[in-house]
């Protein structure tokens, strides 16, 4: 096997902005598949430890050779990175450590001309403490129109002093903090991330703004952050529960999350992404009860929904069967396509989750007590947490609808959970008194090479230390494995590129811990989630995530089997 080289290299020059789109597909989002950038640990081309834009750019080819439809870019906008850049300081403009808007523009065209859509971060029900509009709001007096920008309100008790509710904000502490001239406001996050009032009309306006000002780059489509907090009933006094429910358990008739009046502000964004040709496309980050995310997925509205199921879901057939069933049907609701998300920048690494004991029913849980123990205890079995990953990846890359990667699962990459107090930046940890660990550990750089002082990341140490084991993952080593993780995702890509046709039907298989479904032209997906190895269908295995041996599936794989007569992929 010939060592291939580094990943290469390519800046384009010249690069207009507005690119020509390499395809008008109205509905190419639908079947995409996607992968999520962390900008600051994807790669860093300035050697300042910081993942940047050019440093994007320069991994277009190996983006390319991925075979990914889509990249979606978490925040890259200036920020002071209170909650990893969901803190935005001004939503139209690149953070300079990050690069320029001319650097964008060129990553854009770069990817526009591999054939890869550009899909970026909206971040609408907070911005930063450090806007514009949150200094403003400080500096006038209560009750003024800057005010109104946001969620101020009196407190209560003697001279105001305490907050006007005690709702608790999603990382932890109070969801109000004093200002000092006394009033308070809200923040559903960190106290750096004011939450906007969807109800001034000039907050709207300048998100129509910022939409078209993306859309107007090239940009393809908008992940939309918290989609399901915008609207919200802020009539006093506050009567809904002390403490907040998991807004999973929303139903529309809570004060603060999913509520109906959210669809109206998608409405208004969907009539100016149809102004453009194709559409632009918005994924919603919806965390809604299954039933109600549809609405969110609306033609009228954002038109697609994250799927988060599979985050929650055990080792275990019942459970993904349960999730495929409702999200297939869920994108006929709505007219939208099903996603199938495994990992992202919020969660423990799917890797990492099913190689914990426990994978079988509580895999988040599991592995957030693991976290909390440094990854101590209980003990992770990397090889059988990838074993089952990879057979995940493969049967979710076989179904129908979109799918979202996160960067570094290509490489199996695990968590990290070894990084010191001192390390963590992410709120998470901090605002919950140490009781939860955070989210750094999926968001350490990846590694391109086997070299220190970053592994290829960066010419110095990466913002977020990287562990040793990361070597063994590098993308230069897997390149060279033709029986990497890697080289099993381009494979598994390719064939989905060339197979996926509308039309899903499940094969029912007398083992109720085996998945088994087809696709037209013949294609079936096995999953073996038994300890057993299972008989597969007769036909040429031409993907699997461990090798049959004797016309069988082993225990924790899952393979791609085209039946009939010359089967050939
Ligand atoms: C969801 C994002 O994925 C997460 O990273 C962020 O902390 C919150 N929204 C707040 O913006």
């Amino acid at each position: 096997m010939s060592t291939s080289p580094d990943p290469v290299t390519v800046r384009p020059t010249g690069a207009t902005p507005v690119p020509d789109q390499a395809t008008h597909d109205p509905d190419w989002w639908r079947t995409a598949a996607v992968y999520q950038i962390y900008p600051r640990s994807f790669a860093d081309s300035n050697g300042d430890g910081l993942g940047d834009i050019t440093g994007v750019t320069s991994r277009v080819p190996y983006l390319a050779s991925l075979g990914v439809d889509a990249v979606w870019l978490s925040p890259f906008y200036p920020s002071a990175l209170a909650d990893g850049g969901y803190d935005v300081d001004d939503y139209r403009a690149v953070d300079p450590r990050l690069g320029t808007l001319e650097d964008f523009d060129e990553m854009t065209v770069a990817l526009h001309d591999a054939g890869i859509k550009v899909i970026i971060d909206i971040v609408p029900n907070h911005s930063s403490n450090r806007h514009r509009w949150f200094a403003e709001a400080l500096a006038a007096a209560k009750g003024s129109p800057a005010r109104d920008r946001y969620i101020f309100r009196d407190g209560t008790g003697p001279d105001g002093a305490h907050p006007p509710s005690d709702w608790e904000s999603i990382f932890g502490g109070p969801a109000w903090t004093r200002a000092p001239d006394g009033q308070w406001y809200l923040h559903m996050f960190a106290p750096e991330q004011p939450d906007l009032n969807w109800n001034n009309p000039e907050v709207r306006q300048d998100f129509l703004t910022t939409l078209r000002f993306w859309g107007d780059r090239g940009v393809d489509g908008f992940r939309i952050d918290v989609a399901h907090g915008l609207a919200k009933d802020l009539t006093e006094p506050f009567t809904a529960s002390a403490h907040l429910p998991d807004p999973a358990e929303a139903d529309g008739s809570h004060p603060l999350w999913d509520r109906d009046e959210v669809h109206d502000i998608y409405a208004e964004w969907r009539k100016l992404f149809d102004e453009y040709d194709p559409p632009r496309m918005a994924v919603a980050e919806a965390c809604v009860h299954p039933t109600r995310r549809h609405r969110y997925a609306h033609p009228d509205g954002l038109g697609q929904a994250f799927n988060f199921d599979l985050l929650e879901a055990g080792w275990n057939a019942a459970q993904f069967r349960i999730s495929i069933d409702r999200h297939v049907e869920d994108g006929g609701m709505s007219a939208t396509s099903a996603t199938w998300v495994l990992s992202n920048h919020d969660v423990v690494r799917h890797a990492t989750r099913y190689g914990l004991p426990g994978a079988e029913k509580q895999p988040r849980e599991v592995a957030m007590a693991w976290l909390l123990s440094n990854g101590d205890q209980p003990r992770l079995d990397r090889d059988l947490g990838l074993r089952r990953a990879t057979a995940a990846t493969l049967l979710t890359l076989a179904l129908p609808g979109s799918v979202y990667l996160y960067q570094g699962e290509e490489l199996g990459l695990h968590e990290v959970a070894d990084l010191s107090e001192g390390d963590l930046q992410d709120p998470e940890f901090h605002r919950s008194n140490g009781s939860r660990k955070g989210r750094d550990g999926c968001r350490v750089p990846i590694p391109w090479t086997n070299e220190k002082p970053s592994f290829g990341f960066s010419e110095k140490a990466a913002h977020l230390p990287q562990p040793d084991w990361f070597a063994q993952h590098s993308i230069r080593n897997q390149e060279a494995d033709p029986d990497s993780t890697l080289q099993l995702y381009r494979r598994a890509l390719a064939f989905r590129a060339k197979l996926a046709r509308p039309g899903f039907a499940w094969y029912d298989d007398e083992n109720p811990a085996v998945l088994h479904f087809t696709r037209p032209g013949r294609w079936h997906c096995v999953t073996n989630f038994s300890p057993e190895p299972v008989a597969l269908p007769e036909g040429t295995v031409i993907l699997a995530s461990a090798e049959p041996v004797d016309g069988r599936l082993k225990p924790d794989a899952t393979a791609w089997i085209l039946t009939g007569r010359g089967a050939t992929a």
